[in-house]
């Protein structure tokens, strides 16, 4: 019923840290990437090589990226454009991420173009990372609503995923950005990519905004999906998308893959430390839960509570 085996790409230091008030120290960064890769994360979204203007949170990208080499884990960033594309082949990224926005409103304030020009911002990307010798991935914004603009067609998704199809990228996550998801809309959104761009390679991105996160993943699941992108501790959020929250978080996405028999080679003890001083470092509670809670195989003594008598 579900793919025997998920490939989970972790995001938080990227989509969780971009939309974070404080920036967080390059050092601290390096820590979370290296113990999300030493509890078994293969691909890590590490960071964004954006306009530090638009997200000084991530300034410190190329830093980053050049500390966290050798670790095991493919390293990924988003890219805007070619000034991006180029910083982040000099750090040595291993793949890259372009992201275009599926309304006009969401580009606008995202990426300061209208769809059409941040589809052309994508060709000089294409260009670098194929004399780079590098894997070149895509993903669409606000694929399933637009906070600004509300529905968005599912036809306007397959054609901004056939636009990318025809510039040679066949990786394509469709982003969840503000939580607008439910499993009718994504068995309508992946059924129409399926039938109108059958070899795209489809990863999912839910934040978990209307609490729809971990049912939306069990509808991919459904549909025979086996990607889909988490940020630890159920950080997240685009600064550039009204009412955005936190990602699935990657923990509880563990755990209930763990239950459902799926394998993911993702350990969780070692990734709820790593979720426990994401919380020190930003100094709050974040909303994952099994941090909380706990395996439900967790024993807790039973003098740890009152017995109800008299
Ligand atoms: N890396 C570093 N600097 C960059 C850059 C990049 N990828 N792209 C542009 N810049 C610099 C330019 O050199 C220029 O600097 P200068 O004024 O000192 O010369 C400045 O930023 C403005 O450049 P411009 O091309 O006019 O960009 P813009 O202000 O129209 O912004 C983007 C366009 C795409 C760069 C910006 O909107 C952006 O980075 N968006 C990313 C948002 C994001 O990360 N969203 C979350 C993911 S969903
Ligand atoms: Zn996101």
């Amino acid at each position: 019923m579900y793919p025997s085996k998920v490939q989970i790409t972790e995001v938080g230091t990227r989509d969780g840290l971009q939309s974070e008030a404080a920036f967080v120290p390059t050092e601290r960064k390096i820590d979370f990437i290296r113990g999300l890769a030493a509890a078994g994360l293969t691909r890590i979204e590490a960071t964004s090589f954006v306009s530090p203007r638009a997200v000084p949170q991530l300034a410190d990208a190329s830093d980053v990226v050049r500390a966290v080499h050798g670790l095991g884990a493919t390293i990924t960033a988003l890219v805007p454009n070619a000034k991006g594309a180029a910083r982040a082949i000099e750090a040595g990224v291993d793949e890259l991420m372009v992201f275009i926005s599926a309304s006009e409103s969401h580009s606008g304030t995202n990426l300061n173009m209208s769809i059409a020009q941040a589809m052309d911002a994508v060709r000089p990307v294409a260009a670098l990372a194929r004399d780079a010798g590098k894997r070149l991935r895509s993903a669409i914004a606000v694929a399933f609503g637009c906070p600004f603009e509300g529905n968005v067609p599912v036809d306007t998704v397959s054609r901004i995923a056939g636009r990318l199809r025809e510039l040679g990228i066949t990786s394509l996550t469709l982003g969840d950005t503000t939580g607008m998801a439910s499993p009718r809309h994504v068995r309508a959104l992946c059924g129409t990519l399926f039938v109108d761009h059958p070899d795209i390679d489809l990863t999912l991105h839910f934040h978990n905004t209307r609490g729809m996160g971990l049912v939306n993943v069990l509808t991919g699941l459904e549909l025979g999906i086996d990607k889909y992108e988490s940020a630890v501790a159920g950080l997240g959020g685009c600064p550039f998308a009204a009412g955005a929250t936190g990602n699935v978080c990657t923990e509880d996405l563990v755990y209930m893959l763990s239950e459902l028999g799926v394998e993911t080679g993702v350990e969780l003890d070692g990734l709820i430390r790593v979720a426990r001083e994401m919380e020190h470092v930003l100094g709050r509670p974040l909303p994952g839960q099994l941090m909380r809670a706990g395996p439900r195989t967790r024993l807790h003594p039973i003098q740890s509570v009152r017995r109800a008598v008299g």
